[in-house]
């Protein structure tokens, strides 16, 4: 049996907007804030699995944000519920846990780690400042369901969500999508001395660190985004 040969069942598969859908599975598991699985839901091809982040997780439940770009994501969009999906363990490091003044920052789907890491870190500490900024190039989605787990959200469409910003409100800033928003985040939060975590993107063969197909420079030498990340200090990354 592969690592990903695993069987959930979907419960539901909710199209959000044009690109975007939520799917949610039936799967005991323990996923923390920032994990992933390797999905797949079709047979031979394509022939690899496709990695999404937890957005939202109870000990029964997986639930899963995805925007489609490309075959796998497709396919996910066709999976009605009862249908099944391989859904094997969830892998990855995670968001570190802090407290204080927090800011999470996402990226069209990028946003999807941070549901649950909000939700995790408002339940660790209910005293935790946790501002969500959310960017969008279209159409904002789930910004109500943001707006229970956090103390504010600031959303953006059609712009720049880091123009939204500033880092020296918060001691930590935790961020996931496209590297180049996530660098310019880093600049201003290098600028402030506001400590930055980011969730890096690979493209992944395995998900559990025997291909090397997610290698990435850092200042600690070459690391696999599945294993090592995809959770890293930004100073680590953007070197
Ligand atoms: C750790 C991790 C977590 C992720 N979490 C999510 C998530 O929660 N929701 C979500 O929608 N997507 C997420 N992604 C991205 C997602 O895995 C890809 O969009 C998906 O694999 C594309 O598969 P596809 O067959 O639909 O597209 P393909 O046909 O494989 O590709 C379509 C287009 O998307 C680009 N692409 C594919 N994979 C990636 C990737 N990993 N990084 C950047 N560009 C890519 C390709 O270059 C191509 O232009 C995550 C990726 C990683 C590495
Ligand atoms: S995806 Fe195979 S080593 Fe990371």
């Amino acid at each position: 049996m592969t690592d990903t040969a695993r069987m959930s069942r979907v419960l539901s598969n909710l199209q959000l907007s044009r690109d975007f859908f939520l799917m949610r599975v039936a799967e005991p598991n323990e996923a923390k804030m920032g994990q992933f699985y390797m999905l797949r839901s079709w047979g031979m091809y394509p022939l690899l699995s496709r990695p999404l982040s937890v957005y939202d997780a109870d000990p029964e439940t997986l639930t899963f944000l995805y925007k489609v770009v490309g075959q796998g994501t497709k396919l996910f969009s066709g999976l009605r519920a009862g249908d099944s999906v391989a859904t094997g363990r969830a892998l990855g490091n995670t968001f570190p846990v802090v407290t204080g003044r927090v800011a999470l920052v996402g990226g069209g789907v990028g946003i999807a780690p941070l549901y649950l890491t909000a939700k995790t870190l408002k339940k660790m500490d209910a005293s935790t400042r946790l501002d969500l900024y959310l960017g969008f190039s279209d159409e904002a989605v789930l910004c109500g369901e943001f707006e229970k787990v956090g103390d504010r959200v600031v959303t953006d469409v059609g712009g720049f969500i880091t123009d939204r910003i500033s880092p020296e409100d918060y001691d930590w800033v935790l961020t996931c999508g496209p590297e180049a928003m996530m660098r310019a985040l880093y600049g201003k939060c290098e600028k402030a001395g506001t400590k930055l975590y980011v969730s890096m993107e690979r493209r992944m063969a395995c998900g559990f660190g025997v291909c090397l197909a997610c290698g990435c420079d850092t200042s600690r030498g070459r690391k696999k985004v599945c294993v090592d990340g995809p959770v890293f200090p930004a100073e680590e990354v953007f070197i």
